[in-house]
């Protein structure tokens, strides 16, 4: 079966995304840069879209980083306000979609109250969803993520023997999301920034111009074709080989 030219049996089960770009949009208008902020809204929600249409599981977005604190403190206390109201303004929308939502990041360091209640409202009211998993990456970074997990190991009191791949996982901000498949940054940056770096050991890498603002389903289209064109081998050989 195929959709937009895309095959639905190869389809990425985990979709990652570093939302890129908002601020040299802005610029590029002379606009503010917190006005590039806000117009990635509709492009978060286009790509929610497709995804569902698709039927993508699994997607995750990049919204602030444990190294966004470095902007400055109008900027900061913006994307605060910001996140919060999208999650108002959206979370009845996406609810009826199917969409649940998710959050991954550091909780109980820095992140306003009022932002954490909306957090925890949204993914309440969405739990039973099951179309698309959406998990918001907020205050996330992939090493503080790590040093989360081991904190925890250690605290547990277990052997170090006894330690796997399989022990840290389990003690990741969601044990349940699948290893990332397709992981697109957007605005011509080629760096990871920090995201899913655990998650992503075997992603498939993929990095468009386009900056977030303008990044819409056709995008997320071609990336997963790209995607679909890529020879995946998780260090062993595949039947062609
Ligand atoms: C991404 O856009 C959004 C966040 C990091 C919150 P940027 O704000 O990084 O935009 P550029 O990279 O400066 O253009
Ligand atoms: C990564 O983008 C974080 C988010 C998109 C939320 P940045 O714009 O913060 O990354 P750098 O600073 O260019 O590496
Ligand atoms: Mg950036």
């Amino acid at each position: 079966m195929s959709l937009h030219g895309l095959d639905l049996d190869r389809l990425p089960s985990h979709v990652a995304c570093v939302m890129d770009g908002n601020g040299r949009w802005a610029q590029q208008r002379d606009l503010k840069r917190t006005d590039g902020h806000s117009a990635g809204e509709e492009a978060l929600l286009d790509i929610v879209r497709g995804a569902v249409d698709l039927g993508v599981g699994w997607l995750t977005v990049y919204a602030f980083s444990t190294e966004n604190w470095r902007r400055p403190s109008d900027e900061v206390r913006f994307l605060m306000k910001f996140n919060e109201n999208l999650l108002l303004r959206r979370r009845d929308e996406l609810d009826e979609m199917g969409v649940r939502i998710r959050f991954v990041g550091r909780r109980d360091w820095k992140v306003p109250k009022r932002l954490l209640r909306r957090m925890d409202e949204s993914a309440a009211q969405t739990a039973r969803n099951r179309k698309l998993t959406l998990t918001i990456a907020f205050n996330y970074g992939g090493q503080a993520e790590i040093v989360d997990a081991v904190r925890q190991i250690v605290a547990s009191g277990v052997a170090p023997s006894s330690i796997t791949e399989a022990t840290i996982a389990k003690h990741l901000y969601d044990p349940e999301m699948p290893d990332v498949d397709l992981w697109i940054r957007t605005s011509g940056e080629h760096r990871t920034s920090n995201f899913l770096m655990w998650q992503s050991a075997y992603a498939e890498l993929v990095f468009v111009e386009t900056f977030w603002p303008d990044f819409r389903r056709t995008h997320l289209f071609e990336a997963i074709g790209e995607y679909q064109r890529r020879d995946r081998r998780f260090g062993g050989l595949n039947q062609n080989d």
